[in-house]
């Protein structure tokens, strides 16, 4: 039998592949359906410092190529993770990676403290890139306001992992990147979901709540894996900084490209919507496709696709 376990800055994961923030609740949810199977681990919604209620409904609507959402952070705030939710993600059988998320560098900063502070909690994930908030793009919108706050983050986790995940790229393809690793990233999430709209023809009203949302699914994943291919070439290969390839993954197919685009692991999303327990069935056939291409571990197949 391959070896597909893998180390995520020092955090063993028994399976490459990690539920996607936002996709799976805080984690408890995706365990109650016994979708836990075949996940080395589950990143949580994002937490921001103050509750948020999110945006009003529709929030999510099916696309002909995946699905879109204006969720907007909806999560029950810094205080109730703590008190409540924490004690129910800690004891999961996989590890739990807080996402953090917020609208200013010192709510970040007081999120990514209070998640350093609980023993379990090995990484963070920041979430810089959610198109869904009117707040929640502006660190991804330059090279200079995404290093203010991951330098000032990275000074806060001193013993956390820190995630950074990251938009679909602006300007030179990996600018972002480069400014993450350069910051101190453990590792890189890539990608968020893609700014986008739908628009209901007979009412001539947006399909969601508010004017756009962010489209997640098959349509974004060539995206996604352009962008992995870049990133590994020029940034994170070079750096040794591993990468989540993350975006439209519904089939073991889509999950051995990322790996051949260069990322270590695969980000499952909207895949559970579909079917929570489908993690389970694309690690089955990651494993048959390590074992056919002749490789003991997954590790010989990252970046080794044919150029
Ligand atoms: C309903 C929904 C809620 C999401 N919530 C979050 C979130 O709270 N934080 C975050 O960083 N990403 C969030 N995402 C983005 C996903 O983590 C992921 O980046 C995106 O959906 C692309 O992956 P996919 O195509 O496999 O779904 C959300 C996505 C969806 C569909």
């Amino acid at each position: 039998m391959p070896d597909l376990s893998q180390d995520l800055a020092g955090i063993h994961l028994c399976s490459p592949l990690i539920a996607a923030a936002g996709t799976a609740g805080y984690g408890p949810e995706l365990a109650s359906v016994d979708g836990l199977r075949g996940l080395g681990a589950v990143v949580t919604k994002s937490i921001t410092l103050e509750s948020r209620t999110g945006n009003p409904p529709m929030r999510v609507t099916d696309l002909q190529c995946g699905m879109m959402n204006a969720v907007g952070l909806a999560n029950v705030g810094l205080d109730r993770f703590i008190a409540e939710t924490a004690l129910t993600i800690r004891d999961l059988p996989i590890p739990a990676i807080p996402s953090i998320a917020g609208g200013s560098i010192d709510d970040y900063e007081q999120v990514a403290a209070a998640m350093q502070a609980m023993a379990f909690v090995k990484a963070v994930e920041v979430n810089v890139s959610c198109p869904n908030t009117d707040d929640g793009r502006a660190f991804a919108e330059s090279p200079e306001s995404l290093q203010s706050l991951l330098v000032d983050i990275r000074s806060v986790l001193k013993r956390t992992a820190m995630i950074v995940k990251l938009p679909l790229d602006f300007g030179k393809p990996s600018a972002a990147a480069e400014v993450a690793v350069e910051a101190g990233a453990d590792a890189l999430t890539i990608m968020n979901t893609v700014p986008a709209m739908a628009i209901d023809v007979r009412t001539r009203r947006s399909r969601l709540g508010r004017m756009a949302g962010g489209a997640s699914g098959p349509g974004i994943h060539p995206l996604a894996v352009r962008m992995v291919a870049d990133v590994h070439r020029d940034v994170a290969g070079p750096a040794g900084v591993p990468i989540i390839g993350l975006g439209g993954v519904m089939r073991w197919q889509d999950a051995a490209e990322f790996i051949l685009a260069g990322a270590s692991m695969v980000g499952i999303g909207t895949a559970l919507f579909v079917d929570p327990r489908r993690p389970r069935k694309i690690l089955k056939g990651l494993t048959r496709w390590v074992r056919s291409q002749g490789c003991q571990r997954l590790d010989e197949l990252v970046g080794a696709m044919e150029r």
